[in-house]
């Protein structure tokens, strides 16, 4: 037994039994329910996991009531500030910032591995010319897994290492191919002179008649935005990684498993339905009515953009891109871009608001960052793809912690049965 304990008692029988608490370095303090079960047949029952520390880990911590977000100890607004996506990459698979030799090696490997298998490339005619990017995404993502054979042994951390580095090289390469395939584009195929985020926008831009020499400022921007996608703990898509992973699957289907689970609206595709969300909304003179949408239980129109199952208070990732949005909207696009303008008096309305203000509501990274996607010229088809490819990086680093976990199990949840008591069968005639 630990030094502190919880004690549960049972007020029927008036048992009770000591369950040991477990302090993280930071965080809140944990009751540890593993052998509940075991030593009392009672399960917990947290749908949703409003109350679940599912892991231990050492990647990302985040203090929803203070706004707090640090990836391995690091603040947010330190690196993105001072640091770029892939310094954060490898920060986030390796635990440390990296010297500038490794950072330099690290930015080489990267690039060694940006080519996807010639074979792949066909895959993407399979689909239809308007398929969603993220659908095309899931299959060719998942479609790795039936490369590099080689280096497949998930108990081998050199071939773990392996995967990190391809699966973070290669996203950029098939997500730029999805769009190329939507606007019916030949592939464009990397060049490993480019920054990470370069090669993705040249990728994405550039025709075999016409190169693209990327932008500074879109590069600062995009990059910005990768760095902050980059992880946020046990979020729905990292802890589909992680269940998956958790069998023991090939790597590169479980990270398909975790774009499937971002691609929902009340997750990544939130940034997509923003987009929609202003189009609809459409003029400041709207808001109102749409403010009153949104508190309406029997309406389901939510604000897109806003809340947040963790912060409950402003997300540290939106203040940081809101304050971006000026800079990079006025040295793109529109300084005056009428949608950045409806979003911040949306946003001042709703903080106002006492519905809002009492569930503490405040705009999450999505509400702003489609902006800055659109300035750039990315389709909103394609934000869910941009965040895919950031929390790459999130995603095999925590599928690797959890992989070199000695005390690694199958996740394995049970359930509050409702069904049926049992009922013998009936033969087809008698019913
Ligand atoms: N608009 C209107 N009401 C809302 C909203 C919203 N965006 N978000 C939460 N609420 C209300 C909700 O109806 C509930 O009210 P009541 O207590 O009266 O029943 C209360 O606030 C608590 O909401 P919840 O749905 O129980 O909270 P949750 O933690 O289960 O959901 C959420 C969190 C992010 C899914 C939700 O806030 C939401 O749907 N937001 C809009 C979608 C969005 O922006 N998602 C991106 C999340 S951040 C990026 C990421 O994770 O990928």
């Amino acid at each position: 037994m630990s030094e502190k304990s919880f004690t549960l008692t049972n007020n029927e029988t008036g048992g009770s039994i000591d369950l040991p608490m477990r302090e993280g370095t930071d965080g809140p303090i944990t009751v540890d329910i593993s052998s509940l079960f075991q030593t009392t047949g009672l399960l917990t029952f947290d749908p949703g996991f409003m109350s679940t520390a599912s892991c231990e880990s050492a990647i990302t911590y985040i203090d929803g009531e203070k706004g707090i977000l640090r990836y391995r100890g690091y603040p947010v607004e330190q690196l993105a500030e001072r640091s770029d996506f892939l310094e954060v990459a490898y920060l986030l698979l390796y635990g440390d910032l990296p010297s500038a030799q490794a950072l330099l090696d690290f930015r080489a490997l990267i690039g060694h591995h940006t080519m996807i298998n010639e074979s792949l490339t066909q895959f993407f005619d399979g689909f239809h010319y308007d398929a969603h990017p993220m659908s095309i995404m899931v299959g060719v993502v998942g479609s790795l897994s039936a490369f590099y054979h080689d280096s497949l042994d998930i108990h081998n951390p050199r071939h773990r290492e392996i995967c990190a580095h391809r699966l973070i090289a290669k996203m950029p390469t098939i997500a730029a191919a999805c769009y190329k395939h939507n606007v019916g584009e030949p592939l464009i195929y990397p060049r490993n002179d480019l920054s990470y985020v370069g090669n993705y926008l040249r990728m994405m831009f550039a025709t075999p008649c016409d190169d693209y020499e990327p932008n500074p400022v879109a590069e600062k921007a995009l990059n910005l935005l990768f760095l902050l996608h980059a992880d946020h703990e046990q979020n729905a898509s990292t802890s589909t990684v992680r269940l998956a992973g958790s069998s023991g699957a090939n790597p590169f289907a479980c990270i398909a498993a975790g774009i499937t689970s971002l691609w929902g609206p009340a997750h990544g595709g939130a940034n997509e339905a923003v987009i929609s969300m202003l189009d609809e909304i459409g003029h400041t003179d709207n808001i109102d009515k749409y403010i009153v949408k949104a508190k309406d239980k029997s309406d389901p129109f939510r604000l897109m953009g806003f809340g947040h199952r963790v912060y409950k208070n402003y997300d540290p990732r939106a203040k940081i891109i809101r304050s971006v949005c000026h800079e990079v909207l006025e040295k793109l696009a529109d300084p005056d871009n009428p949608k950045f303008e409806l979003a911040l008096r949306l946003e001042e309305i709703a903080l106002k608001d006492p519905y809002f203000v009492e569930r503490k509501l405040y705009p999450n990274v999505d509400f702003y960052s489609g902006i800055i996607y659109q300035a750039l010229g990315i389709p909103s088809s394609m934000f869910t793809v941009m965040f895919a490819i950031a929390r790459t990086a999130g995603w095999i680093a925590h599928w690797m912690e959890m992989i070199s976990d000695p005390g690694q199990r199958i996740g394995r949840p049970r359930q509050l049965y409702t069904g049926a008591t049992q009922r013998d069968y009936v033969p087809i005639a008698e019913r």
